[in-house]
């Protein structure tokens, strides 16, 4: 074999000295690439899958059997190929033109050796469950019922993941079905736990998914996306979180006799992953094809979190309750369920089952929460409360061009009132206000002496102006 390899350099080595003032760049390119595997020129398989791969010049592997397989071919034949370089039109290929065939994205990292891998959250480094909602407080308003679920669900999940030995009594895997009406913050509580834990995640949305075979992206791409989020490092991907979001699009769909390929059956197809298993996915890419190399990553520790705003579960779980008062004797309580707003929080696995998810499905997810519209005060306080306040941002341009901004209370109250009325949760705040802050924005850097603006409520409501102050001209009882 390996006097057929130097017979192969011997080819090839006439092209590289033409090549040899890219050496630099060669050179960099080499130390990126000792931490990938190596694939594969002909199969794409990874070196691990493998055997040692036979390097050639310009970053192209081939791994043995294809080498082989060549070989075989080469001499088996009837032609014969010393002579193919003198036949008219074949001219012997660039080495340069193969270079990068194989993207970075679409290959592996390769296991440390050597240095002992620890888990990325040591069993002592998992926060208890108190600080993780003290940090989600910084960031995500009210929810306090969900923060406090996602929080021991997270601790208790890693608590598993750390202690990977299990006795007798083996710990089931914590993962949680979010249900709340639409910019409430279910992405954001997901976003922002996954940051505070600096664990990979991947976000993607049930509504691209359908049955394998039909267009769309297939179940599996969802790991893969985990896997690019993890650097293409299968270790720390298996730890990762995946979110799937708008989960209640994924419901059975009602009264068809057509195949339901995206509905029950991406449901069907989604238990195996939930529970934990290994699925081949394709590397750097949504779907499975002869170009794309595969790898397997174990679902075991991947903690999934589903959410979704289940529009119309309200009025199923009304009909439940109202049924069941009527059987009684306190039938006077039918519209109370009514103007009860937070009627999702009564939300049962039977609701679920109505709404069309399978109980296979449903029951795979043993964490369900509800998180609750939001409401005057809460918005007010999204407003001003978090680290990174929407006011604070806008405080913060301004103070960049040395101009202070304030708001008086009731300026606040009046935009949470008009994003109420837009019933779209906390997104509508943004823009109500990138609304009125255009004029100010585009005002203030014109001139040069407004030190202060303090928009009012009449502001808002479009029956006034702001208040406007010149520099050194700040009144006292408004500082501060
Ligand atoms: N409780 C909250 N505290 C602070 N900010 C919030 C809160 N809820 C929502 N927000 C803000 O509103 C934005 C939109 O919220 P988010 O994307 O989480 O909505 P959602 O619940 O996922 O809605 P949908 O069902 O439409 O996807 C967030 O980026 C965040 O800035
Ligand atoms: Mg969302």
């Amino acid at each position: 074999m390996s006097e057929k390899d130097n017979m192969n350099h011997n080819e090839l080595e006439n092209e590289v000295e033409k090549v040899d003032d890219k050496d630099v760049v060669v050179e960099d390119q080499k130390k990126d690439d000792d931490e990938y595997e190596k694939v594969c020129f002909i199969c794409h398989r990874p070196e691990s899958q493998t055997g040692k791969m036979m390097d050639l010049p310009n970053h192209i592997s081939v791994c043995p059997d294809c080498m082989q397989k060549s070989f075989d071919m080469m001499s088996g034949g009837q032609m014969d190929y010393s002579q193919l370089l003198n036949m008219p039109g074949v001219q012997m290929f660039s080495v340069d033109d193969l270079e990068n065939v194989i993207p970075k994205k679409q290959k592996i990292k390769k296991k440390k050796e050597g240095e002992e891998r620890k888990p990325i959250l040591d069993i002592k480094d998992i926060p208890a469950p108190h600080k993780i909602k003290a940090k989600l407080d910084d960031f995500v308003v009210g929810q306090e019922y969900a923060k406090k679920a996602m929080s021991v669900a997270v601790y208790n999940h890693y608590k598993r993941v750390a202690t990977d030995t299990m006795d007798d009594i083996e710990i089931e895997k914590s993962n949680m079905l979010m249900i709340g009406p639409t910019g409430c913050g279910k992405t954001y509580l997901v976003k922002t736990l996954a940051k505070l834990l600096d664990v990979p995640l991947a976000i993607t949305d049930a509504t691209s998914l359908t049955e394998a075979g039909y267009i769309g992206d297939d179940i599996e791409s969802v790991v893969s996306k985990l896997l690019a989020a993890a650097d293409n490092d299968v270790e720390k991907a298996e730890q990762g979180i995946i979110f799937i979001d708008e989960i209640d699009k994924i419901a059975k769909k009602k009264n068809t006799s057509q195949r339901d390929v995206s509905g029950e059956s991406v449901q069907q197809g989604m238990l195996k992953l939930l529970e934990g298993s290994e699925v081949e996915v394709p590397v750097g890419a949504n779907s499975k094809n002869a170009m794309v190399p595969l790898t397997t990553v174990n679902t075991k520790n991947i903690l999934f979190i589903c959410g979704g705003a289940f529009p119309d579960l309200d009025n199923i779980i009304k009909e439940r309750l109202t049924k069941q008062a009527t059987i009684g004797f306190n039938a006077e309580l039918k519209d109370k369920y009514d103007h009860d707003k937070n009627i999702l929080s009564k939300v049962t696995i039977e609701d679920l089952r109505a709404f069309g998810m399978i109980p296979e499905f449903i029951g795979r997810l043993p964490i369900i929460f509800t998180l609750q519209g939001l409401d005057e005060d809460l918005l007010v306080k999204i407003l001003k409360e978090p680290k990174n306040a929407i006011l604070k941002q806008y405080q913060k341009l301004l103070a960049l061009d040395e101009v202070k901004l304030e708001f008086e209370d009731d300026a606040l109250r009046a935009i949470a009132e008009k994003a109420v009325k837009k019933n779209t949760g906390a997104r509508a705040l943004r823009a109500i206000i990138e609304e009125f802050m255009l004029d100010i924005m585009y005002e203030i850097p014109k001139d040069d002496s407004i030190g202060e603006v303090v928009i009012t409520r009449s502001y808002i409501e479009g029956t006034g102006g702001p208040v406007i102050m010149l520099r050194g001209q700040e009144l006292p009882q408004l500082e501060g």
